[in-house]
């Protein structure tokens, strides 16, 4: 199995477009510290790649990573589909700028789905440029990443019950936010990618500690930063992700778990995005990395 990272930075990226805050000038002076949001590439088959959640840059990150280059057919591309995590615009924004697509496969939770149609419109909007296909993740069995039915499975592990702030009123349902499992048959191995955490119920928790490599959300490195920065009034805890450090915490769970374990979807209020930062110091000496935007996994 082979994952490409996207990206790694929170709804905005880094910079965001608005923002003066100390991560986003410094990633202004050091374009090293550059992050665009959070996002994955699984390889699918030869030359048939899926992306996990549909950015506003996808655009970039398609160029930036030659695999997912069109040829040799004038039109032909290796980008098979979107396996969407969540329906959050940071997440669904880029399904849009897909429209040049001859068809366009989108493989989601029911509750996703429903955000994406209904709400966002999608469907209406892109009907008259492509053909949107629909395949769905059920919580309960495991689906082929591909369309075609072989290679990589995935499982979508339900995490929260946390709706996009444009769906609000919609209809509760615990599959709102999943943690994809990726299992490949052929190497036996098993990444899990969760990007969006706003609990750590006992079924991620069962798939975190089965896998060879963890892939979480770090949005926030402690649950008073949005109030301490200036961004919320609330909590990390209280916007729906889980700090990392602390007693409510992921990085003492992920610890404690057998697997690589990296943190992706950094706000720009996080310290980590300063490399000299000493909670990177803190990380590596309980094993836990920071994904940056060109790493490559190999399973
Ligand atoms: C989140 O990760 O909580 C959302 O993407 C926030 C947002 O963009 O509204
Ligand atoms: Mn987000
Ligand atoms: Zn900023």
């Amino acid at each position: 199995m082979l994952l490409r990272v996207l990206g790694t930075a929170a709804g905005g990226g880094i910079p965001q477009w608005n923002c003066a805050c100390p991560g986003c000038s410094g990633a202004r002076a050091h374009p090293g510290r550059r992050r665009r949001h959070a996002s994955l590439a699984v390889r699918a088959g030869e030359g048939r790649w899926y992306l996990v959640n549909a950015t506003p840059d996808i655009g970039d990150q398609i160029e930036a990573h030659p695999d997912l280059h069109p040829g040799p057919g004038a039109r032909q591309t290796p980008v098979a589909g979107v396996v969407l995590t969540d329906a959050e615009l940071d997440h669904t924004l880029g399904l849009w700028r897909l429209r040049e697509a001859d068809r366009l496969e989108i493989v989601a939770t029911a509750p996703v789905r429903e955000a994406v149609e209904d709400r966002l419109r999608l469907g209406e909007v892109l009907t008259p440029y492509t053909t949107v296909t629909w395949r769905e993740l059920d919580t309960r069995r495991t689906v082929a990443l591909d369309s075609s039915g072989s290679g990589v499975r995935i499982d979508a592990v339900p995490v929260s019950g946390k709706r996009p702030r444009y769906a609000a009123g919609a209809p509760g349902h615990d599959a709102w936010v999943v943690a994809l499992r990726l299992h490949d048959p052929d190497t036996g191995r098993t990444a899990l990618y969760a990007p969006a955490v706003a609990a750590w119920p006992d079924a991620l928790h069962r798939a975190a500690a089965e896998a060879d490599c963890v892939i979480v959300d770090g949005t926030f490195w402690d649950d008073e930063e949005p109030r301490r920065t200036g961004i919320s009034p609330r909590t990390a805890t209280a916007m729906g992700h889980l700090p990392i450090d602390g007693p409510q915490g992921t990085a003492r769970i992920l610890a404690t778990l057998p697997g690589r374990c990296l943190y992706t979807h950094l706000n720009n209020t996080n310290p980590l995005l300063d490399p000299a930062a000493p909670e990177h110091k803190e990380l590596a000496r309980l094993g836990l990395e920071v994904a940056d935007d060109t790493l490559v996994i190999e399973l």
